[in-house]
């Protein structure tokens, strides 16, 4: 049996690149993935699978570089799902309270529906005045950097704001987008039913991590997993894993940037990207990592957040910190943990300052705000890697001890999470753990072997929770 997912008792080469970090960035060597390629048999693109043996490593250096190109395209369409919750849940461009759940739930995804729709429904007048009062937006979006955002949106989709028929080629954009995003909610909901009906929770979990496998790659994040890997360093502490002051070096694949992508998104404060800085918090209350010491760095192929980070770094360079600004939402009902974790977070880092202003539409929205320390801002390093098809080529010291991956590998099938596996162990020193929400397939030839894992609950709502898992790398 190809899959051994954590021990079975859970209950649940090409053209080397120039990195932001100045270290080169190589492709998966033919090499290591031969024997994924080996192993998985007929699920490997026909290509691949079909290749004479002479010619594997060609075919091999080529596809990787194709499918790069292709993983890379896919932030486009993570982009325009951006817009689509900017639109829906957004309040710095419009007066338009949010969408609701069930509003949405009334959206047609098919234009054929819409003629068996009421006309002048609560949701229509709502989403009619957000598009317009969105599409006024993007015609002058002044500072506003997520209007910019989706301005530059609309014009790489085709959008041309000098032109007459602007403000109806945007909205007719907004209108299919919304449909597509809801209609793909929909599917991605009942492949979770159909994973639920396997009433296997091993094959359930397995299923549930490569959900969006076909989705655009979205940079949405969150805080709730941020904390659910606190309480895994610690249960991995209490075990023995991970010794006292023993982490210094830290990378975090995909960490993601809060822009207004979730019904619990906000876009009322800079876009920001929390999850580096959730991290080193977390490692030095455990007392894992000494403040001086500890590096956590930054591996995404997405020029936003590559180039976020960057200039968050640039003003650190100058003396200025980085403001974290943490909603909570009441409504939510957050385990006392989460609660909690959320009242400190932040005090290893930085200091509270005062947080941005809540506007009136949210009204019940709690806000806290944290000052980064600059020194560590500073000391964050970016690599530009598409963890499926390359990675940063470490000198063993340069290796790290931890990476971290939350909400990215369940954006590919298993037999390209098995190559970003190989990807990972070659970045990680020996011993060095990934963490992990998905659960991942462990082939006999790789270097990485689950070692544990965590079910973190964040509220009472139905499936309001992950588990970690833990990989080590052989030592
Ligand atoms: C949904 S966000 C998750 C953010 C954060 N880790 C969290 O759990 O809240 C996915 C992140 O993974 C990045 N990503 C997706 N595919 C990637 C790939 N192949 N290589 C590197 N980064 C990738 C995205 O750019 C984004 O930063």
């Amino acid at each position: 049996m190809m899959r051994r997912l954590f021990a079975a008792t859970i209950v649940i080469g090409v053209a080397a690149l120039a990195a932001r970090s100045g270290t080169q960035i190589e492709s998966t060597p033919f090499d290591d993935a031969k024997p994924i390629l080996e192993a998985m048999g007929e699920i490997i693109p026909a290509e691949l699978h079909d290749a004479p043996a002479e010619h594997r490593r060609e075919t091999w250096d080529a596809w990787a570089r194709k499918r790069d190109a292709e993983i890379r395209d896919r932030l486009a369409q993570g982009d325009a799902d951006s817009v689509v919750n900017f639109l829906l849940f957004g309040t710095s461009f419009t007066a338009a309270p949010r969408l609701t759940s069930e509003q949405l739930r009334s959206i047609p995804t098919q234009t054929a529906d819409d003629a068996r729709q009421p006309v002048g429904t609560a949701w229509q007048t709502l989403f009619e005045k957000r598009v317009e009062d969105l599409v006024r937006g993007t015609m002058t979006p002044g500072a506003n950097e997520r209007l910019r955002f989706a301005r530059s949106t609309l014009q790489r989709a085709g959008v041309d704001f000098a032109a007459a028929e602007a403000k109806q080629k945007a909205s007719t954009y907004l209108y299919e987008n919304v449909r597509r995003v809801i209609h793909e909610q929909a599917s991605f909901q009942q492949a979770l039913q159909a994973a639920k009906g396997l009433n296997d929770p091993v094959e359930e979990f397995a299923e549930r991590s490569k959900l969006y496998k076909e989705r655009g790659l979205s940079l949405d994040t969150s805080l709730p997993p941020d904390y659910a890997l606190e309480v895994a360093l610690k249960e991995m502490k209490r075990r023995g894993l991970l010794k006292a002051e023993s982490v210094q070096r830290v990378g975090i694949i995909g960490p993601g940037l809060d822009f207004t992508d979730k019904q619990e998104g906000f876009d009322f404060y800079p876009t920001q990207t929390v999850q580096p800085f959730a991290l080193t918090d977390s490692l030095l209350r455990l007392q894992l990592a000494k403040p001086e010491a500890v590096e956590v760095d930054v591996l995404d192929l997405s020029p936003r957040i590559l180039e976020h980070v960057e200039r968050a770094r640039r003003l650190a360079a100058t003396g200025r910190g980085y403001t974290i600004q943490l909603p909570r939402n009441p409504a939510v009902g957050w385990k006392t943990e989460l609660q909690a974790y959320w009242e400190h977070f932040g005090d290893q880092v930085g200091s509270p300052v005062a947080p941005a202003a809540v506007p009136p539409a949210l009204k019940g929205i709690t806000l806290r705000a944290v000052k980064i320390r600059p020194a560590l801002v500073r000391r964050m390093k970016t690599f530009d890697v598409d963890i499926v098809l390359q990675r940063a080529n470490l000198q063993e010291e340069e290796k790290f001890d931890l990476l971290i991956a939350t909400n990215i590998l369940v954006y590919y099938g298993t037999f390209e999470q098995s190559l970003a596996m190989t990807n990972i162990a070659a970045m990680l020193k020996p011993g060095g753990f990934l963490l992990t929400n998905n659960a991942l397939l462990e082939l006999p030839s790789s270097e990485m072997h689950s070692a544990g894992y965590q079910t973190v609950v964040y509220s009472g709502r139905p499936d309001d929770g992950d588990h970690i898992v833990w990989y080590q790398r052989k030592k």
